[in-house]
């Protein structure tokens, strides 16, 4: 009696559930792939139907393979886009690796020039925290003179939050104390427990997606280039092509900055390794 109450719970679970077979997972797995260069393991499979489970039922669908189709229809670029928001893995941190921020602290001034403005290139920037670092870094040693950052991601969700510069306070830890008097405004009332990038340095940022799988938009020349923590998620081939992209986009001196747990080697020989996880393209 009690066997068969527990096989009916059993039964219940498990078809209340959608499962994602190797078959719809495979499908899932290329399409991350040809998209954005994302190669998923085997082992991701719960992460993908996690992820995906709520659009499921957000759609009233039974089966991966029905959202999957939906995926595929021209007219559901937007279904298509929010799947790519949720197959991406967007963690990111103010002043993440912080060396990389004192250098850029260090090499900035000398870097820039009167007659151009300085332009640093966060290339996944996910939520914002990156470019953001990257500007109060360069408020910091470059002031009122000419500078930019742009911050580019693939995914749009992402993108959003990096526009708005509103973070709720735990992302606070990392920004050096100085830093947050001078360019953070502590939400007071209804915005109590966040705090919001000050104009001044949010006006320095510019968002856009751009997916580093394709041939990229006409950005311009960028002085620094910081390509962090998404390499990770590319076989080697996709990491070459991407890298090859990108090079023409360096101004000849400049620097190209990956995460300390990942390297250039193999990838290409134009940049030359100046410490490591950070690349300069030689001068012409
Ligand atoms: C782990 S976050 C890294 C954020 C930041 N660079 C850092 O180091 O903290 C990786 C980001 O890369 C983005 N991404 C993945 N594939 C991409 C592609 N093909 N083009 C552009 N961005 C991509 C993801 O959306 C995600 O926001």
């Amino acid at each position: 009696m009690e066997t068969g109450t527990l096989d009916r719970l059993t039964h219940m679970t498990v078809t209340s559930q959608p499962s994602l077979s190797d078959q719809e997972f495979r499908q899932f797995q290329t399409m991350i792939y040809e998209i954005a260069g994302i190669s998923m393991s085997d082992a991701k499979k719960p992460l993908v139907s996690g992820r995906l489970v709520k659009r499921l039922k957000q759609h009233g669908l039974k089966s991966y393979g029905d959202y999957f189709r939906i995926l595929m229809q021209k007219d559901r670029r937007d279904e298509l886009q929010i799947a790519i928001d949720l197959l991406t893995t967007n963690e990111t941190f103010f002043f993440r690796e912080p060396r990389h921020f004192d250098f850029l602290r260090q090499q900035a001034p000398s870097l820039s020039r009167p007659d151009r403005p300085f332009r640093v290139w966060s290339a996944a920037s996910s939520s914002g925290e990156e470019p953001y670092t990257i500007a109060m870094s360069l408020a910091d040693v470059l002031g009122d003179s000419a500078w930019e950052v742009i911050g580019s991601d693939i995914s749009t969700r992402v993108l959003e939050k990096a526009r708005s510069g509103h973070y709720p306070m735990k992302r606070i830890e990392g920004i050096p104390r100085h830093y947050l008097s001078r360019f953070c405004l502590k939400g007071v009332g209804q915005q109590e427990g966040t705090f919001l990038i000050d104009r001044h340095v949010r006006n320095r940022v510019t968002f856009m997606q751009v997916n580093l799988n394709e041939t990229l938009p006409k950005l311009g020349e960028f002085d620094v280039i910081f390509l962090r923590n998404v390499m990770i998620y590319f076989d080697m081939e996709t990491k070459r092509s991407v890298v090859e992209r990108m090079l023409p986009l360096l101004r000849p001196g400049g620097y190209f900055i990956v995460s300390h747990s990942e390297s250039l080697n193999g990838i290409t020989d134009v940049l030359k390794v100046v410490t490591p996880s950070v690349y300069r393209k030689p001068n012409a």
